[in-house]
């Protein structure tokens, strides 16, 4: 019964962003936040940096930065949370990142068990032009990880943490940088409040 009110509050905390806590002894619990991207040109690169840094900020996050085709199952299921970034090609995820949902099967194997069942799920992205695909990248990457039964959570944005990179755009900007870190701070801090709710 207890685990059964501590998912509930843990869920609500999550529902509301308030990282409300179970116990004192369990907020402290260590978890490990992979932030994994595709990045040709460094803006996606950068922007997957400062969400990094975002989840560094919460005590016992630890977090691990790799591009999607340097991920091994270590990183998969070590991690409570995955956080993932891609530019937007042709109005959606870049095909590298398809590729690594894919490898969830054919590397990994997480079918038919839902290996990633519970862990959080965030997603970020890049674009050239202001509306050009960036909600539609980073909802395709939030549909995979709902496909594999993860927990999605929004921050820095609607969908996620998005920044324009060319055009008229300067670049990235630090509002756009804000939003990553602010990305990855909630990323950690539901994922700590998670792994409280679901303690044996
Ligand atoms: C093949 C290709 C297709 C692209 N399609 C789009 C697009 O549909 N919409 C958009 O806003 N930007 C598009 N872009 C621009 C990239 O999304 C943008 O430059 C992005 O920031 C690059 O990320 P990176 O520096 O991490 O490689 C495209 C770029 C390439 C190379």
């Amino acid at each position: 019964m207890y685990r059964v009110v501590s998912i509930f509050i843990a869920m609500m905390g999550a529902v509301a962003g308030t990282g409300v806590s179970v116990n004192a002894g369990d907020t402290d619990r260590a978890v490990q936040v992979l932030v994994t991207y595709h990045s040709v040109s460094g803006n996606t690169e950068k922007m997957a940096e400062a969400v990094a840094a975002g989840a560094r900020t919460v005590s016992g996050a630890h977090v691990v930065i790799k591009r999607v085709e340097q991920v091994v199952a270590e990183d998969l299921f070590g991690s409570d949370a995955i956080v993932v970034g891609s530019p937007v090609y042709w109005s959606n995820m870049a095909g590298e990142v398809k590729t690594f949902f894919d490898n969830w099967q054919f590397k990994f194997g997480v079918f038919p068990d839902f290996k990633m069942k519970n862990k959080v799920g965030a997603a970020f992205a890049t674009g050239g032009q202001v509306s050009s695909g960036k909600e539609v990248t980073m909802l395709s990457i939030l549909a995979a990880m709902l496909g594999n039964y993860m927990i999605v959570v929004s921050g820095g944005g609607a969908f996620g943490a998005s920044a324009t990179t060319e055009g008229d755009s300067p670049g990235i900007d630090d509002q756009e940088l804000t939003n990553a870190r602010a990305l990855g701070t909630r990323v950690a801090e539901i994922a700590k409040t998670i792994k409280a709710g679901l303690r044996d």
